[in-house]
């Protein structure tokens, strides 16, 4: 039953219930439908309970609903008229979640009742679409436009305590929420609801609100680039405010079609799914790690509290997991541990805001220089120098000291999972966490597995993910791993650009424009162009390891771009040294400017390398940077590293500011078409044959000639092309 009732007294409990989440799909619709004409029509029922089983009030339309009838769902303020338009009080019960077309259902109920754990909030926007179900001409008369918009532009959950706060939700209880909600029920029966009805009151406005909203807009339009549905939202907020509320409504109805129309819901549902979907990889073994329980991780250790390990132990506390966090010396250890304490109060700060005692959930850290301390923890995750003795002098320190069943993870951004395990006395054990930087803030989190990992490890580590609110997606074990593999030839890209004739401005903007958070070059220079000069030093592609006699635009027969090298050796590591491709007021600035030295010294390259800079043209760099790194994925594909398109495109969605809108870079292949890209790649390898990275994939020109089969189909593609191999 997707919706029942029973009677408590003279009150009807209405409750909602299409696990796991309780979405409004179209057979729940329905089933209010009749449950509520029901129990309006019963002269015994004085009052209307409404809640939702398991837990959870309702996580809003069924978005699996959308592909199929994408407008079927707005039928929902129907439904939430005749429950505003009910004499009889109706009450809202919320446990778990009210979310998009949950929280608007709650509120065309007269009153909400929520438990303390609960969240609310509109987050259509992060799926492309507005709350179409009354959300947005409710809302604002219930809190104000400039609340209303903060909750529904940035599709905010909002914790109970705040809810009650901004007046979203009238009592807050810890027990038994239903019961609450039939008690407030009983309290009100015979009272006047008029004002109780949202839609029949004004917004609350004053004679500065259009230049209000005309601000939000341009702040909207900065902060969320090309991605169209916040400004939907404003728009939807502002027709609140000039209209009653049947204007209002119609207004959001047409917002919701014309974004339909933009193809970023597609988009950005296709990532809200990938992201739940990824890393369903069948092991060698034939096992599934999803079938495999994780083991609890109730302690856990970091070793090496630089860049990323303090933010991992936050992360780590964060979610109330005990740390021990080991340097190597006693100067390190302070400088780890006042980084660390920082990151700690702020999240406590940040926990007080959301109502909740100061340091409610922050577990302990300890921290130590002595490896016998980690002899009784779950878990460590190791976070020291990227090279390889050192992390194998560290992993054998952690087989000896540690317990036999506790878990051995790598922060590693791309060695060899299999090598640091091998001199372990567990492999199975031994798996890659690579978080992003900041760790405490990133979402994603690549988890690696080697060869010998245990599926247990495997499940363990997702779950571990998952605890601490990252997207784990796991890959396979490569040079790289997913990511920063593909993010190689998208930068030889960029750096052959330079040679060519543009300037980094001129490729951040294009790709800044397309959507990017940050262009390529912007994007070196923040992480610090030293990390690959010494890695390609380490390589002998550059430096004194190089034979005498190398031509300085070739290594081993490929085309090679020596530019980043020569900053470096100049000492342009990027924002830490105030100078990189661009120039920065101070070391360590973070405003970058243009340099005119860059534009004189790259006029000066090519010159002494006699090229002929070629006519700038915006798409040229847009189809390079895009399509090596589309390629890339699909040779990623092709060597089983990632189990498929979804998992590259969660990982560029939400590690590399990729726009989400944009559903990732393999889902805007498919958009633009396959054979499009295969096309550009030949045309461009044509004209670039020494860069191997830009020859058509293997599994591209498969797909090709399979007709470019739409995304959905790549997976089962990939694995019956790949098996032809
Ligand atoms: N529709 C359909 N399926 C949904 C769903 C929804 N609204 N919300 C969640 N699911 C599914 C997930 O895909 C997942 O399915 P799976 O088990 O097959 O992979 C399952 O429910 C559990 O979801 P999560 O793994 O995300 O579980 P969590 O406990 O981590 O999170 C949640 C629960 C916070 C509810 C999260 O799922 C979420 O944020 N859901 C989306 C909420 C949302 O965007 N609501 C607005 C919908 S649009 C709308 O209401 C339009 C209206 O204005 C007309
Ligand atoms: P970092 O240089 O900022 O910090 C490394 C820390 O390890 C230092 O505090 C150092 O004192 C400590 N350390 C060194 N030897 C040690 C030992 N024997 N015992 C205990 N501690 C020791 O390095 P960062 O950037 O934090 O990188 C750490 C790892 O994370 C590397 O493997 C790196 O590749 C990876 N990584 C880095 C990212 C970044 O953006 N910085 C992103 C993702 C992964």
């Amino acid at each position: 039953m997707a919706a029942t009732r029973r009677l408590s007294h003279t009150v009807a409990v209405i409750t909602i219930n299409n696990p796991p989440v309780n979405a409004l799909g179209s057979s729940v619709c329905h089933a209010l439908v009749k449950e509520f004409g029901e129990a309006i029509k019963d002269s015994s029922v004085k009052a209307i309970v409404l809640s939702g089983a398991n837990g959870k009030f309702s996580a809003g339309a069924d978005i699996r609903e959308f592909s199929t009838s994408a407008l079927k769902t707005i039928s929902l303020e129907d439904i939430n008229a005749t429950i505003e338009a009910s004499r009889k009080p109706v009450v809202a019960a919320i446990d778990g979640v009210a979310l998009g077309g949950g929280l608007e259902l709650a509120l065309a109920c007269h009153y909400r009742v929520a438990n303390a754990q609960s969240r609310v909030g509109l987050p259509e926007v992060l799926i492309g679409i507005l709350p179409a179900a009354g959300g947005t001409q409710r809302l604002p008369r219930l809190i104000g436009v400039p609340a209303a918009l903060d909750v529904i532009v940035r599709g905010r959950h909002v914790p109970a305590t705040e809810a009650l706060q901004l007046g979203i939700v009238d009592e807050v209880v810890q027990g038994n929420t239903v019961n609450a909600a039939i008690q407030l029920a009983r309290k009100v029966i015979g009272t006047d609801l008029d004002k109780r009805r949202l839609s029949t009151n004004h917004v609350p406005s004053n004679p500065n609100m259009e230049i209000f909203l005309d601000n939000a807009v341009e702040k909207a339009k900065k902060q969320f680039r090309r991605a169209q549905a916040p400004i939907a939202c404003i728009q939807a907020i502002r027709a609140s405010v000039q209209k009653p509320y049947h204007h209002g409504i119609k207004k959001e109805r047409e917002l919701f079609q014309s974004l339909w129309a933009t193809g970023q819901p597609q988009a950005l549902q296709y990532a809200f799914f990938s992201e739940r979907n990824v890393g369903k990889w069948t092991h060698p073994s034939g096992g599934r790690w999803e079938t495999i329980a994780p083991k609890p991780v109730r302690t856990a250790a970091v070793i090496g509290l630089g860049t990323m390990g303090r933010g991992i132990v936050t992360s780590l506390a964060r979610v109330n997991i005990p740390v021990i966090a080991l340097e190597q010396d006693a100067q390190q250890l302070e400088i780890g541990k006042k980084a660390v304490n920082g990151l700690l109060e702020r999240e406590a700060e940040k926990l007080i805001k959301q109502g909740l005692a100061p340091g409610t959930k922050l577990a302990s850290v300890r921290f130590t220089l002595d490896f016998a301390e980690l002899s009784d923890v779950d878990l460590v995750i190791e976070a020291v120098y990227e090279n390889m003795e050192l992390k194998k002098q560290i992993f054998r320190k952690l087989s000896t000291f540690c317990k036999p069943d506790a878990f051995l993870c790598t922060n590693t951004s791309g060695l060899d999972i299999d090598e640091i395990a091998s001199v372990t006395n567990r492999p199975h054990l031994v798996i890659g966490t690579h978080f992003f930087s900041p760790a405490n803030i990133m979402r994603l989190l690549e988890v690696v597995r080697g060869h010998q990992t245990s599926l247990t490890t495997i499940s363990t580590a997702m779950s571990l993910g998952k605890t601490l609110g990252k997207v784990a997606v796991l890959v396979g074990n490569c040079p790289l791993f997913v990511g920063n593999r593909l993010l190689g030839p998208y930068l030889d890209q960029a750096n052959y650009l330079l040679e060519e004739g543009y300037y980094p401005e001129e490729v951040d903007k294009t790709l800044e424009d397309f959507g990017f958070a940050m262009g390529p070059f912007r994007m070196m220079d923040l992480a610090g162009l030293d990390v690959g000069w010494r890695s390609r030093m380490e390589k002998g592609l550059t430096g004194s390891k190089v034979p005498p006699g190398t031509p300085a635009r070739q290594r081993q027969g490929y085309r090679y771009c020596p530019l980043p090298d020569m900053l470096c050796e100049m000492g342009r590591f990027g924002q830490k040294a105030g100078k990189g491709w661009y120039q920065y007021e101070k070391p360590g600035g973070r405003i970058a400017q243009s340099d005119p030295w860059i534009k004189d010294f790259l006029q000066e390259y090519r010159n002494t390398h006699q090229i002929k800079p070629k006519p700038a043209n915006p798409e040229v760099i847009l189809e390079r940077c895009l399509y090596a790194l589309i390629n890339e994925g699909f040779r990623v594909l092709e060597d089983g590293i990632a189990s498929g398109p979804e998992d590259i495109d969660v990982i560029y969605n939400n590690g590399y500011g990729f726009p989400k809108y944009r559903g990732g870079i393999m889902y805007h292949a498919s958009t633009v078409g396959l054979a499009k890209v295969l096309d550009a790649l030949g045309k461009y390898h044509k004209e670039n044959p020494d860069v191997p990275s830009m020859n058509p994939a293997f599994l591209l020109k498969k797909l090709v000639a399979v007709g470019g089969p739409p995304i959905k189909e790549w997976k089962t593609q990939v694995g019956t092309l790949v098996n032809k191999l």
